[in-house]
């Protein structure tokens, strides 16, 4: 049952003139408890009824005929405040959770409608580091988001596989590259390469010129040009695969940079044919002044595209290829600029649709140290963050609980957990440095704590020794304000998840875990749940039940495993 549409049904019967959508806007959820379990202004009706919003109020509170699922309501302030009749709210709210388990929150609102969600999207033959946690997991989870929520949805990552720096590594390798020795550790002896590269090309500038016909070559084919980038990649994906697992990332896609290369002349001959490309010296560029930003480069001098013009490309073949509702690419901040002018550009090309393309953005992670520079060695693989992450908890396990089983496995479900749950509790927007206590501090609101109430509900649905079946007398836990308050946040469940999609904020669903695990210890903690006669057990266990499932969902939607022991 959704309670804040029936009540909003209800206000609609007495409110001909409101429509059911604004009533639904206005009604809130009280602050604290004594103030109902929702809330509806009058403030905004006072002119129209030339009444006071209290008399409103107090108007609404007395005409209204209850239904069943309401205890009361009582006017405060301008506010008419419905008391939910605990009875009918525990056992539906408790009952749909249990009876629905993996389906609980699932609405179905996104049916038939494709969304992307573009993230991750590192550059090969560069370090995977701690600047690319935020875009991967940020992104992962809305992906999974918006898969929960019924959309079909489309995973890319739009690897930056394709660009001048090829030509340097190629230059490089040929003249100092040992293949055996790449492939023994790819990405590191990769960078040393290009690293090596520019520290000698300062020198001889001629080698610049080497790199860019390079990648000409690659442009256009050259088997020997084709085979070592491709080689390149291969290596570089494989050691991105390895975080990718670790975080149970899987992509639809992997259509990067290049896979857009030969769709550019395309590309030119829309601007062309739109009339918004024009000549600069010698270069082809879009002017965008009037549009309030610099000119965007779409072609050099020599004919090579850049990385706009094939962010453009890959928007006309999605489109295309997808028919998205929405096409989300989850990219840092530093990246505003351009992804302003890219939709511009397409917009100006006469795509009305570019205005469901979205710039999900993100704030810069630095380290003590300084900016991230991986020409400068200022750099943490994602990886070490990750394997420090499990180590640690090995560790913790290993003192507090050495019987566990599977202890390796718990540990990365756990350490893995904890690093996901850190990123995703912030909000996306804010800037932040990066520190390793901080990341390995696993004490108060963190992953760690949720899995563990995840796994404590498990511990206690066990040892109870029965399934929680439709026999279980609610009346027993309405007047229990423990077992209320652990209704009222899974009642919130699709709310928050509306939230969260329409925000493209995975926060809000981690709050949502924290809210429900404080709120299940306290429950845990003030009653004997299997300790107490057999009918209340029943209906405690009941509760332990749902909130396993509405935790166990949050956290799938979060990208974090739910271990059952740890
Ligand atoms: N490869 C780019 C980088 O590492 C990010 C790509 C973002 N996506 C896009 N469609 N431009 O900065």
């Amino acid at each position: 049952m959704d309670f804040k549409n029936e009540i909003a049904i209800i206000l609609n019967n007495y409110l001909e003139n409101l429509a059911m959508e604004d009533i639904l806007s206005l009604i809130e959820i009280p602050p604290n408890v004594e103030m109902g379990d929702y809330a509806f202004p009058c403030f905004r009706l006072a002119k129209e009824f030339r009444k006071s919003p209290n008399q409103i109020a107090l108007e609404l509170a007395e005409k209204i005929e209850k239904p069943e699922f309401v205890g009361e309501i009582k006017n405060l302030g301008g506010y008419a405040n419905f008391f939910l009749n605990k009875n009918v709210w525990v056992s539906d709210v408790i009952g749909s959770c249990i009876a629905e388990g993996e389906e609980f929150g699932k609405t179905g609102f996104g049916q038939n409608r494709t969304t992307i969600i573009e993230y991750s999207s590192p550059n090969i033959a560069k370090p995977f580091h701690i600047g690319h946690i935020r875009t991967t997991v940020i992104g992962h989870s809305l992906h999974r988001l918006y898969k929960f929520m019924g959309f079909n949805t489309v995973a890319i990552n739009h690897l930056g596989d394709y660009g001048t720096q090829f030509g340097k590594l190629i230059v490089a390798y040929k003249a100092w590259g040992d293949r055996s020795v790449i492939e023994k550790d790819p990405i590191n002896e990769l960078l040393k390469l290009y690293i090596e590269f520019h520290d000698k090309a300062e020198e001889n500038p001629e080698m610049e010129d080497q790199a860019r016909e390079w990648f000409k070559k690659l442009e256009d084919k050259d088997p020997e040009a084709t085979e070592l980038w491709q080689w390149i990649r291969d290596v570089s994906l494989k050691e991105f695969n390895k975080v990718y697992e670790m975080l149970g990332i899987e992509y639809d896609s992997f259509a990067g940079e290049s896979f857009y290369s030969d769709k550019m002349p395309s590309v030119i001959k829309q601007l062309e044919e739109k009339g918004i490309l024009q000549d600069s010296q010698g270069a082809k560029i879009v002017d965008l002044e009037e549009h309030g930003m610099p000119p965007a480069l779409i072609m050099k001098k020599d004919g090579s595209t850049l990385y706009i013009t094939r962010d453009i490309a890959a928007a006309l073949y999605r489109k295309e290829t997808y028919d998205f509702y929405k096409n989300i690419y989850v990219v840092g901040t530093p990246q505003e600029l351009h992804f302003r002018q890219w939709k511009k550009i397409v917009e100006l090309m006469g795509n009305e649709w570019a205005k469901d393309c979205i710039h999900v953005q993100f704030g810069t992670v630095s380290l003590e140290e300084g900016t991230l520079s991986t020409r400068k060695g200022r750099v943490v693989f994602l990886e070490d963050v990750l394997n420090r992450a499990i180590e640690k908890t090995k560790e913790i396990i290993k003192q507090k609980n050495p019987d566990l089983e599977n202890i390796d496995n718990v540990a990365k479900q756990v350490g893995v957990g904890a690093i996901v749950f850190q990123e995703l509790s912030n909000s996306r927007i804010k800037d932040y440095q990066f520190s390793w206590e901080r990341t390995l501090s696993f004490e108060g609101e963190t992953g760690p704590y949720v899995q563990y109430t995840h796994a404590r509900c498990c511990s206690i649905l066990k040892k109870s020794g029965f399934e929680v079946t439709g026999d279980i007398d609610y009346s027993l836990l309405s007047s229990n304000e423990d077992v209320v308050e652990i209704v009222r946040v899974l009642d919130s469940f699709e709310s928050v998840l509306l939230r969260a999609q329409g925000k493209n904020e995975p926060h809000h669903v981690a709050r949502f875990a924290l809210d429900l695990s404080q709120a299940f210890n306290k429950f845990y903690h003030d009653n004997h749940i299997l300790n107490s006669e057999e009918d209340y057990k029943r209906a405690y266990v009941a509760v332990v039940s749902a909130t396993k499932n509405a935790l166990k969902n949050a956290m799938w939607i979060l990208g974090m495993e739910a271990p059952e022991k740890m």
